[in-house]
């Protein structure tokens, strides 16, 4: 309808609006532009992902969209502009820069933006509400970039950031996606298995990352999807290896380190467990937890198969257990 069209214009126009900052302006250039560069992406990289800068300034952004004929309300709706009680309005991206959110079409829905400060007290990203024309739970970033890599490498790697999406890209690995800082939805699940059903987690190396995974392993292995996963070391993610080691050590990494979910599950599981007989005991039924979430029956023998062989516990014993879990929920 006519309002949804005037939010997706008013959108395009804000994209416009923060390229034209980064590219053109003397503050875009000397602050977004070298920022970008120090991290190391590469000019094409940065204009195929639309990237910009929200110059320093509480209302340079709205004042510009109302003197081009925008309807403030269209600005608040979408979260470009916020309120205040005086009914004025300022910009909601001020000294950032800006990773736009595009549709599978890639036409602007959102933002996000990040930071250029290192204190705490500064929120790494602020990023677009939700509105009529950005629904997060049913969106993934990089999503219209990926779709043909993804089916034609009939695998696609899920990462935890905008910045992770955008050096895997650099890097050559265009089959990748992110939810950006929400938590994997069904949604999201269900629109990555219209193009593959093999998904490869590669999240970042900290407790957040870890806790992570095993969710999104469950939620993934529940929708059908087959699940590998990695972790980065020492605190990495996708976007740091590559810009410190380079795209072919990326690629030997990723290729040389993903593991099939129910090995890398066991394995974490294991190293806090060490020889506890009870702790041992808890990190298969957690497995078999997982395992009984597939809906495939020949994998689910396949799984406990596996497992019996790596936990060193006859198959019966983990069937067992799986018919209990299975009773437990029906
Ligand atoms: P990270 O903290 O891992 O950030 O959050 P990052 O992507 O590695 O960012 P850089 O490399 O420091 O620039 C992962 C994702 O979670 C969301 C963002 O989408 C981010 O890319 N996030 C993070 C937020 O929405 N808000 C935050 O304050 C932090
Ligand atoms: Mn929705
Ligand atoms: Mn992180
Ligand atoms: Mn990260
Ligand atoms: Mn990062």
């Amino acid at each position: 309808q006519d309002k949804r069209e005037s939010l997706f214009a008013l959108s395009q126009w804000a994209g416009k609006y923060f390229k034209d900052q980064l590219w053109n302006s003397d503050t875009g250039k000397a602050i977004g532009l070298a920022y970008f560069k120090e991290r190391g992406y590469r000019e094409d990289i940065i204009k195929k992902f639309d990237l910009g800068y929200s110059p320093d300034q509480w209302t340079a952004m709205t004042d510009t969209a109302i003197k081009e004929g925008f309807n403030s309300e269209y600005l608040k709706e979408i979260g470009l502009s916020i309120e205040r009680d005086d009914k004025s309005f300022y910009d909601r991206f001020r000294a950032r820069v800006i990773f736009p959110i595009h549709n599978l079409t890639g036409r602007i829905i959102g933002f996000g933006g990040r930071t250029l400060k290192t204190e705490k007290s500064v929120p790494k990203y602020v990023n677009s509400p939700e509105s009529e024309i950005y629904h997060k739970s049913d969106v993934l970033y990089g999503l219209n970039f990926a779709k043909k890599p993804i089916l034609d490498n009939d695998s696609c790697y899920l990462v935890e950031g905008y910045a992770d999406v955008i050096s895997m890209h650099q890097a050559g690995v265009e089959n990748v996606v992110s939810s950006s800082g929400t938590s994997l939805t069904t949604g999201q699940i269900k629109l990555i298995s219209r193009y593959t059903k093999n998904i490869v987690i590669l999240y970042d190396g900290d407790a957040a990352g870890i806790k992570a995974s095993l969710r999104g392993t469950d939620m993934l292995l529940e929708e059908g999807l087959n699940v590998k996963v990695l972790l980065f070391p020492d605190g990495n993610d996708p976007d740091s290896y590559v810009q410190k080691y380079g795209s072919d050590a990326f690629k030997n990494y990723i290729a040389e380190h993903q593991e099939d979910f129910v090995f890398y599950k066991t394995n974490i599981l294991l190293k806090d467990a060490k020889n506890d007989p009870i702790k041992r005991a808890e990190v298969i039924r957690e497995v078999v937890q997982s395992i009984a979430l597939i809906p495939d029956e020949i994998k689910v023998s396949v799984y406990i198969r596996q497992c019996s062989g790596l936990l060193d516990i006859e198959e019966r014993v983990l069937l067992s257990e799986l018919n209990k879990i299975r009773i437990g929920k029906s």
